[in-house]
């Protein structure tokens, strides 16, 4: 009997060890925070991005306007907003056609939902893995780039600290969550309030002016990413057009958003631009390594504060991935280690009881 019991503290003894190396080697694998996007590595650079679709209509016709200007802009759609990207085999069609056409195709959610909401309710993983299941089973490729809905899960403490607004610490387990699956955060730094200016094109080129024209901005030192919404009528059959001319007589050239950051679109390092994407593409994709070059508002590397938290979010689905790998010890935290200590100390002291 007690040597039952001893053998028993043993193997919890061992487990508990295992299981925080196991947490410990799972904390170094998602440790790595999505890279977050506010700008283009070159100055002069202008991205054209398209958010909330597809749409029937609306979205053709702003590819329509993309090809008569010969420009490659990035779709982040959903799966379940304006249409059923699932069965809808017309608004599967859209999605296609953009991708053929050379316009990367991102993930904006598939229910067009908060990330800290989907946090909140447990539908991360549709509406991040899921809708990414949906893009790729229409273009064959995962997606790289996500535009999280309302910028939730992009706003990093750097940014927050230059903005003097508050940072809120469930942004790094959004892009710790959208890290493990190598994905980028692509924010914006210049707006055209499309969707806030129906009918007025006026106050998008004012909104757009805002950023374009601040005080020290030039095609010579700076570059921007902008969001437009590919799902009303207004925005591509007006805003669009003007947005792209306005932008050319500033002085900037749109390119795709792939060699704006040079990064792959997709997950198995294709790129449609290979010429200014290629060095960073496929490690960076796959294991999510920071870019050398990049904006000011950036990532933050090792500083994992509430990794015990992420992990029980994530430990379902990433458990898999990270018991086949070699344990890190080097990556043990503080906390961890004060854990392990204090279960030995407890079972060492039952230990004793049982004699
Ligand atoms: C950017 O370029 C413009 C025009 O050359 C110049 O006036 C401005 O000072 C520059 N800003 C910075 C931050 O260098
Ligand atoms: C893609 O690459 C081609 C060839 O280098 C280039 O001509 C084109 O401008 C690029 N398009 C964009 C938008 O990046
Ligand atoms: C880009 O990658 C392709 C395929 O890996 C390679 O053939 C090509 O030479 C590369 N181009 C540059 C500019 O590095
Ligand atoms: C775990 O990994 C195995 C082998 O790689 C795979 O077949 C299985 O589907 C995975 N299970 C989960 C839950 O991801
Ligand atoms: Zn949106």
């Amino acid at each position: 009997m007690k040597s039952f019991l001893k053998l028993a503290t043993i193997s919890l003894l061992t487990s508990q060890c295992f299981g925080n190396a196991a947490v410990k080697n799972n904390a170094k694998n998602t440790g790595t925070l999505a890279t977050v996007y506010t700008e283009c590595k070159k100055p002069g650079q202008f991205v054209l991005t398209f958010d909330d679709g597809p749409n029937a209509g609306t979205t053709e016709r702003a590819l329509n306007v993309l090809k008569k200007n010969g420009i490659i802009g990035t779709f982040f759609v959903n799966s379940a907003n304006y249409v059923d990207l699932v069965n809808s085999v017309e608004a599967r069609n859209i999605v296609k056609r953009a991708y053929e056409e050379g316009h990367d195709i991102g993930s904006h959610t598939y229910q067009h939902k908060d990330l800290f909401l989907a946090m909140e309710e447990g539908s991360l993983e549709i509406n991040v893995d899921k809708n990414n299941e949906v893009i790729s089973s229409i273009i064959g490729r995962t997606p790289v780039f996500f535009r999280p809905p309302l910028g939730n899960g992009g706003f990093t403490k750097e940014y927050c600290t230059a903005m003097n607004i508050p940072y809120d610490m469930r942004t790094e387990q959004v892009r710790q969550y959208l890290g493990e699956r190598g994905m980028k955060v692509i924010m914006w730094n210049a707006d055209t309030q499309d969707w806030n200016n129906k009918g007025n094109v006026q106050n998008s080129i004012n909104e757009l002016a805002k950023s374009l024209n601040a005080i020290g901005k030039s095609p010579q030192n700076s570059s921007f990413i902008t969001l437009i919404h590919d799902v009303h009528d207004y925005s591509v059959d007006v805003i669009l057009q003007q947005v792209i001319d306005y932008v050319k007589q500033n002085g900037y050239q749109i390119v795709s958003l792939a060699e704006c950051i040079g990064e792959a679109p997709y997950l198995d390092g294709y790129n449609p631009n290979q010429s200014t994407a290629n060095q960073s593409t496929n490690t960076g994709a796959t294991t999510g390594t920071m870019p050398t070059v990049n904006s000011n508002i950036n990532t933050e590397p090792g500083m994992n504060m509430n990794v015990g938290n992420t992990n029980t979010a994530t430990s379902t689905l990433n458990s898999n991935s990270s018991l086949g790998k070699p344990i890190d010890l080097e990556s043990a935290s503080i906390k961890n280690f004060i854990n392990s200590i204090f279960t030995v100390i407890f079972l060492a002291l039952l230990n004793t009881l049982l004699y």
